[in-house]
């Protein structure tokens, strides 16, 4: 990492960002003109493209020497390796931003050594960017650090705001422990649950994970999900006093592309919390297996 200036490849995303926001915002997607590419619940607009067009081309122009994974063009079989990577989501809620609801971003990820160092998470509709830097903390607008409060103790499970997503694959095991995990997280003592305050699922997993760095969300599951969706969050995350755990029970250090993702807000009883949550699953996820 010492012959990369993070701190001028943290600007120059932030800056990115901003222009690519103005393409996201101006854009008229509608739920019929997108185009699906897994199934009717895995959506891609031709917004989606053309952001990733403009980061891809902007960034491999200015960094040739770093290399590029993204969303919209990453094919089965790509790997990451240890060499510095932009790990790229266009539109991080593409579902959101077809429906016009405006919980919806860009993801900018620098990973180096397979650990994410630089996050920039720009959600153009309401202009709120999260942004850090390895080892120099976490900012809201860049200047506000997060988390946004002094963080209280975590406590149990009953005491937090949890965010899970449904993701796009819609049945087989892994469907089926999160239903089944959904349904105990939220269920009173009395039928065996966990009884947390409640649930959410918000449809950007970038956006959620800065939730629980900034302390609105204290915890984030989701088994499913991508290198991109998760990389500049994770950062962020870390900065800001959080931890990134594995999404099935037992894994302390999960890798970037893992695609098992267990988010804790910073604050005492962490490792507690994640222990807890780990209980609470409701049998064992397959995807990520090869990665593990
Ligand atoms: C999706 C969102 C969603 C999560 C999915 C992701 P996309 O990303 O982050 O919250 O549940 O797993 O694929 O498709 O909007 O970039």
């Amino acid at each position: 990492m010492a012959d990369l200036d993070l701190q001028e490849i943290h600007d120059y995303l932030i800056s990115l960002a901003r222009e690519a926001g103005e393409m996201i915002t101006s854009a008229h997607p509608t739920t019929s003109a997108s185009g699906t590419k897994k199934n009717s619940a895995d959506l891609v607009t031709e917004t989606d493209r053309a952001v990733e067009t403009l980061v891809s081309t902007s960034l491999r122009t200015r960094y040739p020497h770093i290399l590029f994974m993204g969303e919209e063009t990453y094919a089965p079989g790509d790997l990451l390796t240890a060499a510095p990577t932009f790990i790229v989501d266009p539109i991080d809620g593409t579902t959101n931003f077809v429906h016009r609801l405006p919980y919806a971003c860009i993801s900018l990820g620098l990973a180096v050594n397979l650990v994410p160092a630089v996050g920039v998470v720009y959600n153009p509709f309401t202009q709120t960017l999260y942004s850090a830097i390895t080892g120099r903390g976490a900012f809201l607008n860049r200047t506000t650090p997060l988390p946004l409060a002094s963080p209280t103790p975590l406590g149990a499970l009953s005491n937090c705001l949890v965010a899970v997503e449904w993701g796009s694959d819609r049945s087989g095991n892994d469907y089926d422990v999160k239903v089944a995990t959904f349904a105990k997280l939220a269920g009173s003592k009395e039928i065996g649950g966990a009884m947390v305050h409640s649930l959410r699922s918000l449809g950007s997993a970038a956006l959620n994970m800065c939730a629980v760095a900034s302390g609105a969300l204290d915890v984030y599951w989701e088994t499913g999900c991508w290198a991109w969706d998760v990389c500049a969050g994770w950062v962020i995350l870390k900065e800001a006093g959080g931890l990134v755990a594995d999404g099935n029970p037992g894994g302390w250090k999960p890798r970037v592309d893992g695609r098992r993702y267990l988010s804790v807000r910073g604050g005492e009883g962490q490792k507690e919390l994640v222990e807890e949550f780990w209980g609470v699953i409701q049998g064992k996820c397959e995807v990520g297996l090869e990665t593990s």
